[in-house]
């Protein structure tokens, strides 16, 4: 795994700039290699299997056939991968109070002359990309000024603050990708599953101790 860690002091797109005028702003990357863990080639069968069912791109900054922002709503198909994607995250950043969720989620394949426009997620935490196919001649992924190299089975995991964008692809060969927003979650609030009646019970014993009640 490795790290890289920069303190940006510039205006980013999309946020309001009283909010990051002279702030200084931490943007993190994290890059972790999933080899041998998430099964490439299923995944891409099951992207195709869709991209078969759902020919049309949804639109967004991404200027390829990409499926729904909201993929993990309309197939389990990808669960399995979701939540190793989860579990890498939450080893790296989780703490004590807060897990991290996957919300958004989505794949893209990149053929030639694709691209995306440069953009942020700065309504976000986190976001990752994961590099399902790639070769040597793919585009790379570029946050703020460092240029990650796609490799297969790579995960990259970077603040949803961060401006990024994909070059126009010159390979033949597909660049495949999945990828998503996170969303911090407090542990306690997830743990605490409790009925309309326990609460009602709960209430209800507070009135009776603290003589509330007539
Ligand atoms: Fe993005």
């Amino acid at each position: 795994m490795s790290t890289i860690t920069l303190n940006l002091k510039k205006k980013l797109e999309l946020i309001p700039e009283s909010f990051t005028k002279d702030k200084q702003i931490s943007i993190n990357i994290w890059k972790i290699s999933l080899d041998g863990i998430v099964d490439n080639k299923l995944i891409k069968h099951q992207i195709s299997q869709y991209r078969n069912e759902f020919p049309a791109s949804a639109t967004s900054s991404v200027k390829s056939w990409h499926s729904s922002l909201i993929l993990h709503h309309i197939t389990d198909v990808f669960n399995p991968c979701i939540e190793v994607f989860e579990r890498k995250v939450n080893e790296l950043l989780s703490d004590k109070y807060y897990r991290y969720s996957v919300d958004n989620f989505w794949a893209a394949v990149y053929e030639k002359n694709s691209h995306t426009i440069r953009h942020n997620h700065a309504h976000f935490p986190y976001v990752f990309v994961y590099f399902v196919d790639a070769d040597d001649n793919s585009s790379p992924l570029i946050i703020e000024d460092i240029e990650i190299k796609p490799k297969p089975s790579m995960m990259v995991i970077f603040s949803g603050a961060a401006n990024h964008y994909v070059p126009k692809c010159d390979s033949d060969s597909s660049r495949i990708i999945l990828a998503g927003n996170l969303l911090m979650v407090s542990k306690g609030f997830a743990k605490v599953e409790i009925s309309k009646k326990e609460v009602y019970d709960l209430e209800k014993d507070y009135m009776l101790k603290n003589n509330k009640l007539s």
